[in-house]
């Protein structure tokens, strides 16, 4: 069995960083028309926690891909299970991302929002795992950045558990 490790990053942290940001973002974004599209399934409770501190009118919706199946390793293979409900054109989007690892994911999201003529794309990430990196992502508003280990929590999984903890914790190493 896999198992909680260390907390790496505490409630507390996480609180205090997502005020800091959606105070950038209102700043930000005071002029333009935000949708914030949150990318299922990680991405939702950061994207709650968020929405609240942007202060700013903004719509929501959301994709939902699929590129890593029950394994902790990226097989590079992006399927979108869920398209956005609505019309992007001319909107300012802002990609909301649980974290960014080898980058293929985002990568593949960034070119398939632009296709939708949106004004702008943009992307906030809770993590980034900088060392995993396979291809280029720009992140324009990030939480945190974490080590090349297996994190959890904060809407974080493996094999869909987890995701509920409210703090970001290591899985011990024996069984990935
Ligand atoms: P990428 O395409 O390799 O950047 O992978 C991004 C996706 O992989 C994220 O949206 C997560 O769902 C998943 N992922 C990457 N690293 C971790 C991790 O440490 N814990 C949980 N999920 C992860
Ligand atoms: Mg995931």
């Amino acid at each position: 069995m896999e198992q909680i490790g260390e907390i790496l990053i505490s409630e507390e942290r996480i609180k205090e960083r997502v005020t800091e940001l959606g105070a950038q973002i209102s700043r930000d974004y005071k002029e333009k028309d935000l949708v914030a599209i949150g990318i299922l399934r990680g991405g939702v409770m950061f994207m709650s926690d968020l929405i609240k501190e942007i202060k700013i009118p903004l719509s929501i919706d959301f994709m939902a891909v699929s590129s890593y199946g029950m394994s902790t390793k990226s097989s590079g293979i992006v399927r979108i299970l869920k398209d956005l409900d609505d019309d992007i054109e001319g909107k300012d989007v802002l990609i909301i991302e649980d974290i960014v690892d080898t980058g293929l994911t985002l990568h593949y999201l960034m070119d398939y929002l632009k296709s939708r003529h949106p004004r702008s794309v943009k992307v906030c990430s809770f993590l980034d795992k900088p060392s995993r990196r396979k291809i280029e992502v720009p992140i324009d508003y990030l939480g945190f950045e974490i080590p090349d280990k297996f994190v959890v929590g904060y809407g974080l999984d493996y094999a869909q558990k987890y995701r509920n903890l409210p703090y970001v914790s290591v899985l011990s190493e024996e069984d990935l």
